[in-house]
C-alpha cells in the first residue's frame, strides 16, 4: 500500500484503536479511572499483583524526607527471583527467554529454565569472589546473553551493577569504577559490531590502568571475540572456567524493596556524569507494569524485541527487567542494523516472527533514507505493536513506521522517560487511548505531570513550558551516587517538590503533550544523551586547544549532530597548515575520550567566539551558525562584529 504521506500527515490526525486490536488488549481505561481516584492504592494494587514478595509490603509510600522517596519500604523481594524462578515454578520453564542472534549469524534460543540456572551458577561465582550485598560491579559487555546473566546474578546477591556501554572509552570507564568504585569488572574478549571483532578486554585493562581508586579485584572475562587478550594473573578470570563450573544451587535471599539495584551514568549539564541510583521494589513495578500495558504484552504468544543496547536505561528497563518480570520471550541481537546487510533487522523480524518491536527514531530515519524495498523484502506481518524513544518522532517517520513496517494499521506507541524516571511516563496505552503521530501524548495511569513557566505557573493551552513530574513515583531515581547535593540541585530546587525533567513542552486542546526538547545544555544524539559540557573539556584537554564551545545541531539522520568551534592556542595556530586535518585530529581525540557517539560531526577551527558582556559563551548563535541559518539577535555580545569574522571562516 502506497500512501502519500503529505496527504496523510495532513488528513489524519489521530488514529483511533481497532476494535479487534481493544478487544484483546492488555490495558484498559479502568487503569485510568483506578489510578485517578487512589493513585498510592493504585501502584500498590500494581506491586501486589505484577511481582512476588517475599514479604509483603505494609506501606506504600514514604515522601517524608523529599526528595528522597521510599517505595514499599517494608517489603522485601528478590528481583533476580522475579524474573526467573517464579517463571519456571509456575510451569513456564521451557518457555524462551532470549532468542539471541549473533551479527555473524550465530544464534542461541535459551529458556527459562536455563536462564535461571546460568544466574544462579554466576551467583555462586561472584558470592566466590568475595562480592556482597551493596557491593558495585561494573559491566563492560556486548549485547550477549552473558550481558542478562551478569545483570541478574548481581541482583541476585543483592550487590549493584554499573553497566558502561561498550562503545564508551577506557577513560570513561575508568572514571566511572572509579566514582562507583567497583571491585569487579565483567567484560569480554571482545564482541562482533559491523563485521569485525570490536577488543573490549583491552580497553579495561587500560582503565584499569588508569582508574585511580584500585578498587578492582577481579576481572571476569567471557569469550566471544575469540581475539588475543593480556592476562594478569590472579586478578583475570575466564567465565569458561568459573561461572560455568560453579554450582547452578542458589539459594535466593530477600532484600529491602529500596535495596539498590543499580547505578547507571549519564550526562547531566557539567562535565562530570551522574551515577543515577535505581533500587528494586518500585523500579521492578513500574518497569513490569508499563511493559505489559505499554507494549500490549500477552508472554504466552508474543516475541517482543527492543533494540536498545543494554548500556543504557532502555535496555536495562526494557531488555531486562521489564520484559524477565513479565516472563515474556524476547530477540537479542548483538550487532549492527546494517550487518552484513541492511535488511538485517528485518530478516530478525521474520526469522523469529517478531510481534513487538520498541525501537528510536534515529534508526527509523536511516530506514526511511534506504527506502521501503529493504523492508518489503521481508514477511513482517507478525508484528502488532510498534513504539518508539529517545526523542521526539517527527510525524513523517511515525507515519513510515506505521504503513512501512507495520502494515498500515497497528498502534504506534511514542514513550517518553529518561534514565532518571527508570521507565515509561508518558505514552499512548494500546487499545485504549487514540494515537496521535508526533505528540507522545498522556502520562500512564499513576503519574502526574505538568507544565510549567520559568517562574512555575502553569502553563495553559498551546503556548510551550517546563515539564515537571508532580508527585513521586515507584520507579523513580532514588538519588545520584555519591552526590545527595547534586541531586537536590539539579532536579528539585527550581520548582520545589516537583521534580524538573530537563525538556520543554507543551499540551494541545485535547491535552495530549509534546515534547519540545531539552532546556538545559544537553544534546540528545541518535536518542543518547550527551553534555556540551563534558565534550568541550574533552577539546580542551587537547594541548592544541584554547577554548572551544559545543552546541547541538539538528540533524536529518541523528536527530542533534554534536558541532564543534575551537579557538587554537597561539602556538599551534602558528603551525597548523592543514584546517582539516586539525579539525579531524581533534574530532578523533573527543571520540577516544569519551567514546565514538561522542565524536563531533565537525570542528570549525575559528578565531573567537560570541561572548556576552559577563563572558558567557552564546551557543545559540553558534546553533544559528551550525544549523545554516541567518545569525540571531547579536547585540547583546560585548563584540558584535565577532559572529560576522566567525560566519566567514566556517563557510
Ligand atoms: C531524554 C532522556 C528514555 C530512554 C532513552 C533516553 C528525550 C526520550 C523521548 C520521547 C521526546 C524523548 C528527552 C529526555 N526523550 N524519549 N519519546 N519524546 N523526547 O534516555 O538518555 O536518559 O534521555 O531523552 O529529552 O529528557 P536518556
Amino acid at each position: 500500500m502506497t500512501v502519500q504521506i503529505d496527504h496523510a500527515l495532513e488528513e489524519i490526525r489521530r488514529f483511533r484503536p481497532s476494535p479487534e486490536f481493544a478487544a484483546q488488549a492488555v490495558a484498559d481505561a479502568g487503569l485510568y479511572e483506578a489510578a485517578a481516584a487512589d493513585r498510592l492504592g493504585f501502584w500498590a494494587d500494581q506491586a501486589r499483583s505484577l511481582l512476588t514478595w517475599q514479604k509483603p509490603f505494609t506501606q506504600t509510600l514514604d515522601w517524608s524526607n523529599p526528595p528522597f522517596a521510599r517505595w514499599f519500604a517494608d517489603g522485601e523481594l528478590n528481583v533476580a527471583v522475579n524474573c526467573l524462578d517464579r517463571h519456571v515454578d509456575a510451569g513456564n520453564g521451557d518457555r524462551v527467554a532470549i532468542h539471541w542472534e549473533g551479527e555473524p549469524g550465530d544464534s542461541r534460543s535459551i529458556t527459562y529454565a536455563e536462564l535461571t540456572q546460568e544466574v544462579k551458577r554466576a551467583a555462586n561465582t561472584l558470592t566466590e569472589l568475595g562480592i556482597g550485598r551493596g557491593d558495585r560491579v561494573a559491566i563492560y559487555l556486548p549485547m550477549i546473553p552473558e550481558a542478562v546473566v551478569a545483570m541478574l546474578a548481581v541482583a541476585r546477591i543483592g550487590a549493584i551493577h554499573s553497566v558502561v556501554f561498550g562503545g564508551f572509552s577506557a577513560d570513561s570507564l575508568a572514571s566511572r569504577i572509579d566514582d562507583a568504585e567497583a571491585s569487579l569488572v565483567i567484560t569480554a574478549d571482545g564482541g562482533w559490531r559491523k563485521g569485525k571483532v570490536f577488543p573490549l578486554k583491552p580497553v579495561v585493562d587500560e582503565a584499569l590502568a588508569k582508574a585511580e581508586g584500585g578498587s578492582v579485584r577481579n576481572v571476569l572475562v567471557v569469550r566471544r571475540g575469540e581475539n588475543d587478550v593480556e592476562w594478569t594473573e590472579g586478578r583475570d578470570l575466564w567465565w569458561h572456567d568459573t561461572v560455568a563450573k560453579a554450582s547452578p544451587e542458589h539459594e535466593a535471599q530477600a532484600f529491602d524493596a529500596e535495596n539498590p539495584l543499580f547505578i547507571l551514568y549519564t550526562s547531566g549539564t557539567t562535565g562530570k556524569p551522574k551515577g543515577i541510583l535505581h533500587t528494586s521494589g518500585g523500579y521492578l513495578t513500574q518497569t513490569a507494569f508499563t511493559h505489559r500495558n505499554v507494549f500490549d504484552l500477552h508472554p504466552e504468544t508474543d516475541v517482543y524485541w527492543c533494540t536498545a543496547d543494554v548500556g543504557w536505561i532502555t535496555g536495562h528497563s526494557y531488555v531486562v527487567y521489564g520484559p524477565l518480570a513479565n516472563g515474556a520471550t524476547q530477540v537479542l541481537y548483538e550487532g549492527t542494523p546494517d550487518t552484513p546487510h541492511p535488511g538485517r533487522w528485518w530478516e530478525i523480524v521474520e526469522k523469529y516472527q517478531v510481534s513487538i518491536l520498541y525501537t528510536a527514531p534515529t534508526a527509523i530515519r536511516s530506514f526511511m533514507k534506504l527506502g521501503r524495498q529493504i523492508p518489503h523484502d521481508f514477511n513482517l506481518r507478525s508484528l502488532r505493536l510498534l513504539g518508539s524513544v529517545g526523542e521526539p518522532i517527527n510525524p513523517e517517520a511515525w507515519i513510515w513506521y506505521r504503513h512501512v513496517i507495520g502494515g498500515g494499521s497497528i498502534p504506534v506507541v511514542d514513550t517518553w522517560w529518561q534514565t532518571e524516571t527508570g521507565a515509561i511516563m508518558i505514552s499512548a496505552l494500546p487499545g485504549v487511548t487514540d494515537l496521535k503521530p508526533g505528540s507522545a501524548q498522556v502520562p500512564i495511569p499513576g503519574i502526574t505531570v505538568d507544565i510549567l513557566s520559568d517562574d512555575g505557573e502553569k502553563v495553559e493551552g498551546e503556548g510551550g513550558g517546563l515539564l515537571v513530574i508532580t508527585d513521586p513515583w515507584p520507579s523513580m531515581l532514588r538519588g545520584i551516587w555519591g552526590d545527595p547535593e547534586r541531586f537536590k540541585e539539579t532536579y528539585w530546587e527550581k520548582f520545589g517538590d516537583k521534580y524538573f525533567a530537563g525538556d520543554g513542552a507543551r499540551r494541545d486542546e485535547d491535552g495530549d503533550i509534546w515534547l519540545l526538547g531539552r532546556v538545559d545544555d544537553v544534546m540528545n544524539v541518535s536518542g543518547h544523551r550527551l553534555s556540551t559540557a563534558e565534550i568541550e573539556s574533552s577539546l580542551v584537554a587537547h594541548p592544541w586547544t584554547a577554548e572551544a564551545a559545543v552546541v547541538g545541531a539538528s540533524d536529518e539522520t541523528t536527530g542533534q549532530a554534536v558541532v564543534a568551534f575551537v579557538i587554537l592556542k597561539a602556538s599551534q595556530a602558528e603551525r597548523v597548515t592543514d584546517v582539516a586535518e586539525a579539525a579531524d585530529e581533534l574530532r578523533r581525540h573527543v571520540a577516544s575520550q569519551i567514546g565514538a557517539i561522542a565524536r563531533p560531526r565537525q570542528v570549525f577551527i575559528v578565531n573567537e567566539l560570541p561572548k556576552t558582556r559577563s563572558g558567557k559563551i552564546m551557543r545559540r548563535l553558534l546553533r544559528d551558525l551550525a544549523e545554516g541559518r541567518q545569525v540571531g539577535d547579536t547585540t547583546t555580545l560585548a563584540d558584535t562584529s565577532v559572529m560576522t569574522a566567525i560566519t566567514e571562516q566556517v563557510r
